[in-house]
């Protein structure tokens, strides 16, 4: 079917495998692959497979309204696009595209740290754009806080609505396709909001130069205390992502995040982790309505 030029791809599967003749082996891989045996990767779309529905019948469809709010703020369509880093990979348009077509879609976006554009191009990107687009950005806390700080301050005044911590990856799982290419970024692409750019500050032979970055940059000893921190310089509304248990979930709304998102982190982090979609109704039935819960 895709030798074809013509080709238009109709389903996600069917760009995925577009994207794996395009893209060079080494992004493909970094976008698709999961942690160790990618057993969790794996899971997370049989969860959906096996996932069914139990429709009513003869109800009135001829008006049918997609719209939902979240944080206060209209989605045409109940989506966020996931935070995903280094998306110049796929594209030179990278980031400012994928804000593009999120506004034009009424659909939000999660702008990742990691991101190859900044975060005052990408709000600039769908600014004029109606309805008015909906971005929240992706917070990693590095060591160095000041610059944590910096991502905050920035993200804020760029207009983004929500800060979005991710709390699965104090330390960045194994992904071996990631160690076996020995992943890195082609020359002249950057880390858009990271002023040291590159990620080969630490550069090894053996790892994945994102496998190092985070043991370096990123600060693996944070704990449920450092939202106190993150809470007093942050203006914007904290959403968690990355939960998976009902307790953490309950402590998440008692540390004033007002919105979980339920997340294995696409597979990525730690392998044998529950499916994010089976981890979902012990979430919702924990915050009993209290926040917003999306899953991932
Ligand atoms: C990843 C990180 C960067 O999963 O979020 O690749």
């Amino acid at each position: 079917m895709s030798n074809n030029p013509n080709f238009q791809p109709l389903n996600l599967l069917e760009y995925e495998s577009l994207a794996s003749q395009h893209l060079s082996q080494m992004a493909f891989d970094y976008y698709a692959s999961g942690a160790w045996d990618e057993v969790t990767l794996r899971d997370n779309r049989a969860a959906f497979d096996q996932f069914r529905l139990r429709p009513k019948m003869l109800v009135d469809v001829s008006k049918r309204n997609l719209t939902t709010t979240i944080l206060g703020h209209i989605l045409q369509f109940p989506l966020l696009i996931a935070p995903m880093a280094f998306q110049c990979l796929a594209n030179p348009e990278g980031e400012l595209a994928t804000a593009r077509a999120a506004a034009k879609a009424g659909v939000g976006m999660i702008l990742s740290t990691l991101a190859t554009k900044s975060i005052e191009e990408v709000a600039q990107a769908s600014l004029n754009s109606s309805p008015s687009p909906l971005n929240w950005f992706q917070l990693y806390i590095h060591r160095d806080r000041g610059l944590t700080q910096a991502l905050i301050e920035r993200a804020s005044s760029a207009g983004y609505k929500a800060l979005c911590l991710t709390v699965d990856a104090p330390l960045l799982g194994r992904r071996e396709r990631d160690q076996r290419n020995h992943f890195s970024l082609p020359s002249g692409m950057q880390l858009a909001n990271i002023s040291s750019s590159g990620l080969g500050i630490s550069h090894s032979d053996t790892e994945s130069d994102l496998f190092t970055y985070f043991a370096y940059q990123l600060d693996p000893s944070i704990t449920w205390k450092d939202l106190e921190w993150v809470q007093s310089i942050s203006p914007l509304p904290l959403v968690l992502k990355g939960i998976l248990r009902a307790d953490d979930a309950v402590r998440a709304v008692e540390a004033g995040a007002k919105a979980i998102i339920v997340s294995n982190h696409g597979g990525r982090q730690l392998d044998g982790a529950i499916a994010s979609l089976n981890a979902l109704s012990e979430v919702v039935d924990a915050v009993a309505g209290s926040v917003d819960v999306l899953v991932d």
